[in-house]
């Protein structure tokens, strides 16, 4: 991007220039959105598996930001199978977020956008969504229906100023709109229940604040369940809350997701959540999956260097170490990705060919896939990811 020799320094030239191109090309993007978004043969498909409910097929979402183009989620693949949890695991600013995001058209438009890749999303009629092009009425339909999301902070996702009662309603009203006011409140004291809220009469009139963190939490549960959705996403959903209310929230979203047959995509950087709950472990790294697999593949067999780094740093209780491992380096800037492995400058197992392009998928069982050379010559080679050039755009 720049050529001068501090590459975060930006001349006022230059800032122009990204400026310009960002503004051409969002424009560009919107309008391609507004078109495919009239016409439901674009945004309609088929899913690959029909066993999935969402399947994000080499998805990239990128920021057009003022000081280049962040490449937040870059060919990302992976499926959520009916009635599971699927954990997606990685550090701080690998786009576990813009990953979910994308998936309820959440994004902060128009910097943010999805430039290529499908995210299908199962209707339950042998058809499909590809949400990357469908327009806001539909998502409308689909968010809080079909999916929702639990956010990391309850207390900024319940308005502080309505009771808490007030709030239940209004989504369950909002969804039913001909439903009486005596059967919505009879809904949310029946979802009160079933997030295990005791005195819920009490609870109904009460106002956030006057509930503990665990209680918030539990009710940011029942607004997103009251709807009965097919796929619930929960991101860090007990990051705020201390361990044993941790423990607490985790039992009843798994136990919930029984009761309704949805699935879960529970977003964590805690592997200790994912190893309690999830059946599928996704590990992302600087906006690419670099392993998936089951969650015995992942925590039993862990193959790329970055996941054993990860099994390597976390605590085990009974076992004495001098020091916890701590993977060196740090991830690289996302304006200015490499060409080569996002994880070789950290890794401690490179060998010559990680000097070449980024590492296909490589297949090493019927669950278990790779993104790493190391297991070129065992493994079968998937596809190479596929990556936006933005000058094309
Ligand atoms: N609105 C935005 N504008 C520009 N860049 C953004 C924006 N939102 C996210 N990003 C960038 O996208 C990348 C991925 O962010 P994301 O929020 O998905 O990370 P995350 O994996 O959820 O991290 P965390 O564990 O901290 O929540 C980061 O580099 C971040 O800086
Ligand atoms: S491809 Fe090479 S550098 Fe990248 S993670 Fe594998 S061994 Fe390390
Ligand atoms: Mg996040």
């Amino acid at each position: 991007m720049s050529d001068h020799k501090n590459a975060s320094y930006i001349s006022a030239k230059e800032s122009r220039k990204i400026t310009r191109f960002n503004r051409r090309v969002t424009k560009k993007l919107e309008h391609e959105r507004e078109a495919a978004g009239k016409d439901p043969s674009l945004y309609t498909t088929v899913m690959k598996d029909p066993n999935n409910v969402v399947e994000f097929d080499n998805v990239c979402t990128y920021f057009f930001a003022d000081n280049g183009v962040v490449k937040a989620v870059d060919g990302v693949n992976f499926a959520v199978p009916k009635c599971s949890t699927v954990g997606v695991v990685g550090e701080s600013g690998c786009g576990k977020s813009v990953t979910s995001l994308s998936l309820m058209q959440l994004l902060q438009r128009p910097s943010g956008q999805t430039v290529g890749g499908q995210i299908r999303f199962n209707l339950g009629d042998g058809t499909a969504y590809d949400i990357v092009k469908t327009p806001t009425s539909k998502m409308q339909e689909i968010r809080g229906n079909k999916i929702s999301m639990i956010f990391q902070e309850p207390m900024t996702s319940l308005n502080p100023v309505f009771r808490i009662g007030n709030q239940v309603d209004e989504v369950i009203k909002l969804h039913n709109p001909h439903m009486s006011d005596e059967d919505v409140k009879a809904r949310t004291l029946e979802m009160l229940d079933l997030v295990g809220i005791a005195n819920r009469e009490g609870v109904y009139r009460m106002y956030p604040h006057e509930l503990s963190g665990g209680m918030r939490q539990r009710i940011m549960i029942a607004i997103a369940l009251a709807c009965s959705p097919t796929l619930i996403i929960a991101d860090e959903p007990t990051t705020a809350l201390d361990v044993t209310i941790q423990a607490q929230i985790l039992d009843l979203l798994q136990g919930l997701k029984e009761k309704l047959n949805s699935s879960i995509m529970l977003i964590t950087h805690d592997l200790g959540v994912v190893a309690g709950m999830a059946d599928y472990v996704v590990v992302m790294y600087a906006g690419r999956v670099v392993e998936k697999g089951t969650a015995e593949d992942i925590f039993h067999h862990p193959m790329h260097p970055y996941t054993i780094g990860l099994m390597r740093s976390k605590p085990v209780v009974g076992r004495k170490v001098e020091e916890l491992y701590n993977i060196p380096g740090s991830v690289p800037n996302p304006v200015d990705m490499p060409n080569y492995c996002y994880f070789r400058d950290r890794c401690e197992m490179r060998c010559d060919r990680c000097s070449g392009l980024y590492p296909p998928e490589i297949k090493v069982s019927d669950t278990h896939i790779v993104s790493c050379y190391r297991y070129f010559d065992t493994g079968e080679v998937l596809d190479y990811p596929k990556s936006v050039n933005v000058e094309e755009l």
